[in-house]
């Protein structure tokens, strides 16, 4: 795959999961250079159509979050409100915990919190969270997001309904496929049920649809057109636009 915004390789260790970013079992990471691109390709898909920065962004398999809390603490500034879910509601505490560090009152929480570790350990790794966390507070100032959004809820069964807006302009997720995590439903065929809900939540003209999975399973949907599809590593990852008529 050809990056065509981030172009650089940079050092994202101010993001490492479970540095300043919390982490916990059942969670999972995912790498910072490729949400950052594909986040960048969707932006740029919305700018060609006309429709303006902020936006709103959902996950709908949001897992501990890390994505969007990267996707926060890197463009905050495009973003308006954001929105995450997952079935799984042991994992929604820890997707508050780190969607909280998109907030100067969550990461001046989480900043005392380490300090405290600091006191009591004195170790090494405790100084570094602090030093990330601080360069993390800067990114914050220019942040637009005034909405953060935690809900349990099945993808595969129904559309969140009134938990989100009518229309979302970015859906991304990184879908279930790994050995941490896999798909829970009672549907035979989740991935197109996940096409389903989400339709709902899209408008033809200022929406977007990304998605990033194994290379397994088949991107496609009627009710879409696909309109980017790359790989990366041991991923893949298409973007979509919702075709309304
Ligand atoms: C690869 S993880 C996503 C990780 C997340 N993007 C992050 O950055 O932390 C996939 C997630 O899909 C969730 N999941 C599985 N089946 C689901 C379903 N039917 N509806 C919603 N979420 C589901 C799992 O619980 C898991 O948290």
């Amino acid at each position: 795959m050809i990056y065509r915004y981030e172009t650089v390789q940079k050092n994202y260790e101010d993001l490492a999961s479970g540095r300043v970013l919390y982490n916990a079992h059942g969670t999972t990471s995912f790498p910072v250079r490729l949400a950052s691109e594909i986040l960048q390709r969707c932006f740029g898909i919305l700018e060609s159509k006309g429709v303006k920065a902020p936006y709103s962004i959902y996950d709908p398999c949001c897992g501990g979050a890390y994505l969007l809390t990267t996707a926060g603490l890197l463009h905050g500034d495009k973003l308006s409100s954001v929105y995450a879910s997952d079935i799984n509601s042991d994992v929604l505490q820890i997707a508050e915990q780190n969607l909280s560090l998109l907030s100067a009152g969550g990461l001046h929480q989480r900043k005392e919190q380490i300090k405290e570790y600091i006191r009591l350990y004195d170790k090494a790794s405790h100084k570094e969270a602090l030093i990330s966390a601080d360069k993390l507070s800067g990114n914050l100032s220019l942040t637009s997001i005034g909405k953060v959004s935690v809900f349990p809820h099945d993808i595969t069964n129904a559309s969140p309904g009134s938990e989100l807006p009518h229309a979302v302009n970015i859906v991304i997720t990184d879908l279930p496929y790994g050995d941490i995590v896999t798909w829970k439903s009672e549907s035979e065929n989740p991935l197109t049920e996940f096409f389903e809900h989400v339709y709902e939540h899209l408008a033809a003209a200022q929406s977007v649809l990304a998605v990033i999975a194994d290379k397994k399973q088949k991107l496609q949907h009627e009710k879409f057109k696909r309109i980017d599809l790359s790989k990366a590593g041991k991923r893949q990852f298409a973007i979509f636009e919702p075709i309304k008529s």
